[in-house]
This record gives structure tokens, C-alpha cells and sequence, in this order.
């Protein structure tokens, strides 16, 4: 056969790394820590296996087998003592979060980024103030305006503490503007803000869901959280956070929405970061537990195609495994 062009010429082992187009390193991955302030020893989440909950006596020991793999980057969510109607945990200045980044500030070198919200801190469990009678009243639903001002004190209130990245996830419209003129007003301009830009209402979350015990109690997300039906919404909610000072801008779930992450990527120029959930770990480990796949290559190709998207950075929970074995 006279073939002009044979593209397998170049996937030969020692012209295959020369050409390759993606490179996956541990610097690009942030691991997620659960930091529970009901616990005093660490507890295996049974959805997410080799995940755990951990007390705060635990956090700096957690954080340092984190750095130990290469992992430079955690982000921290908080189970908290006691929950409320406002979620006044979350805002409080010995809270879980607060205290977990004070320690781990000092005492190690990881950058720490805090999830903003306040859905494990309700009592309904919703990522805001809910109307009174939303519990029965399925038109009812979290108060957005009156969420803002709780989302920015509970940003200062992580900042105060040592965060050096603030990651609002609440879906609240205007909760980048209220973040970052809240934080400025503090004195934390030099804070950038990664917002969960584009987070779709999604039923990977599951797993994380009993993890940090942040459930709704009644009804769901759809009201503020994304429709997955939706991609040019995405867009539009994307461009809204850069309006209002995103400094790196999130998709998540991943997998299922890289065609987000690659619209995102090509639309704007910010960082994008994508999460790969919960159900998205825990699908992959429930088919190697059952020997249908092999865990390790198929996490390492998730995390290679979410980058190959258009993500600069991953949050993940297989970030340990993976940069192991980078
Ligand atoms: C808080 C929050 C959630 C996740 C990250 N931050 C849960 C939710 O929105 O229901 C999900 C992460 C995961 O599934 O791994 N709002």
C-alpha cells in the first residue's frame, strides 16, 4: 500500500512522549479533605473508598500524607458540631473550616483553598437561607439576596483563618461580587477567588453528599443549581463570574460535562478548573471492586481527558493515587 500518511508512525514507544499533547502532573491536582468537627478519630467514608472524614486533631497529619504524594493543593470542607436555620457554623470564627486552616497554615506548606457554602452548616441542608414554609412548599426556595451577605462573612471568616483561595459553591447569583468585595473591604484583595462557575445540578454528587452529611432535608438543588440539559446557560453563568472577579473558573461534575470544560476553556481566558465529583470516584471504584476495570488506568485516563478538555486544574479525590504513580 502506498500511503502517504501512516498517523501510527508516531505512537512508538520514544516518539510517543515527543508528540504527546497532554501532560498530567501531581501539580495540577487538589485534593479534597473532609475536616469533621463530630469525630474524634478518622472514619472511612463506605462511598468513596480510601476517603475519610477526619477530626481536627487529624488535619495537619491528613494534609502532610496529601504533600507526601506531590500533591501541592487541598481544598478543605468542614463537617460541622451543631447545625442551624442560617448556618451560623459556617461563618463562625472557631468553626470547623477556621480552625482546620489555621493549623494547617502554619504548620505545612500545602495552599489551601476553602469551599464556600452552606449547605453542610443548614439544618435543611440547603446551600443558602430557605423561605419560611419551603419544606412544604416545593415553589419555595433559598433566599438568594439574603444568602450573599452569609456566603461573604463566611469567605472573610476562611481568609481571617489563613485560606489562600476562597471556592464559593453555593450557585448564589452575585456571590462572586459579594465575596470579592467583602474580601477587599477586609483586606484580602490579594485572595483570588476559584468559583464554582458552571455547577450543574447533578446526581454524581451522592457520594460527598454523605460524606459531609449536606443532603437537603426536603426537596432539591434544581432551583439554584444548574440544569444539565443546559450547555450555552453555561456560558452565560461562566461570564457573569468573570464580570464579577473569578480569577479561575469552575466546572463540575467534569466527565459527564466536558463539553463545558472545553467551551470554557475556549471562550475565556481564566484558568478552569473541573471536579471530578464523588459518583464519578465512586462508579470507578464499585466496577474495579467488582474486577471489571482496571482502577488505576482508568483513573489516570479520567484525569488525562478532563485535562485534554481544557482544564488547567483537577479537584479530585483519586489525586493521592494518581500523582503516585505521575
Ligand atoms: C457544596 C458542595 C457539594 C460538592 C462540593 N461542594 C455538594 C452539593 O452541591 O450538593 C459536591 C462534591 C462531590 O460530589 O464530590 N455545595
Amino acid at each position: 500500500m502506498e500511503l502517504p500518511h501512516r498517523p501510527r508512525r508516531l505512537r512508538r514507544d520514544g516518539v510517543r512522549d515527543l508528540v504527546s499533547e497532554t501532560m498530567l502532573t501531581p501539580a495540577d491536582l487538589v485534593a479534597p479533605v473532609f475536616v469533621d468537627a463530630t469525630a474524634d478519630e478518622r472514619t472511612p467514608i463506605p462511598s468513596m473508598p480510601g476517603q475519610e472524614r477526619v477530626p481536627l486533631a487529624d488535619a495537619v497529619d491528613r494534609t502532610r500524607e496529601i504533600l507526601d504524594t506531590g500533591v501541592e493543593a487541598i481544598v478543605l470542607f468542614g463537617i460541622p458540631a451543631s447545625k442551624d436555620d442560617t448556618g451560623s457554623r459556617a461563618y463562625a470564627d472557631d468553626g470547623i473550616v477556621q480552625e482546620a486552616t489555621r493549623r494547617i497554615t502554619s504548620e505545612t506548606d500545602a495552599y489551601v483553598i476553602t469551599d464556600v457554602c452552606l449547605c453542610e452548616y443548614t439544618s435543611h441542608g440547603h446551600c443558602g437561607v430557605v423561605e419560611a414554609d419551603a419544606d412544604t412548599d416545593p415553589t419555595l426556595t433559598v433566599k438568594n439576596d439574603e444568602t450573599l451577605s452569609l456566603l461573604a462573612e463566611t469567605a472573610v471568616s476562611h481568609a481571617e483563618a489563613g485560606a489562600e483561595m476562597i471556592a464559593p459553591s453555593a450557585m448564589t447569583d452575585g456571590m462572586v461580587d459579594a465575596i470579592r468585595t467583602a474580601l477587599d473591604d477586609a483586606g484580602f484583595s490579594d485572595v483570588p477567588i476559584m468559583s464554582y462557575a458552571a455547577k450543574y445540578e447533578s446526581a454524581f454528587y451522592g457520594p460527598f453528599r454523605d460524606a459531609a452529611d449536606g443532603a437537603p432535608s426536603f426537596g432539591d438543588r434544581r432551583h439554584y443549581q444548574m440544569d444539565p440539559a443546559n450547555r450555552r446557560e453555561a456560558s452565560r453563568e461562566v461570564a457573569l463570574d468573570v464580570e464579577q472577579g473569578a480569577d479561575v473558573l469552575m466546572v463540575k461534575p467534569a466527565l459527564p460535562y466536558l463539553d463545558v470544560v472545553s467551551d470554557v476553556r475556549r471562550e475565556f481566558d481564566r484558568p478552569v478548573a473541573a471536579y471530578n465529583v464523588s459518583g464519578e470516584y465512586a462508579m470507578l471504584h464499585a466496577a474495579a471492586e467488582k474486577g471489571w476495570l482496571d482502577l488505576e488506568s482508568v483513573a489516570h485516563e479520567s484525569l488525562l481527558s478532563i485535562k485534554r478538555a481544557g482544564a488547567d486544574l483537577i479537584i479530585t479525590y483519586f489525586a493521592e493515587d494518581v500523582a503516585e504513580t505521575l
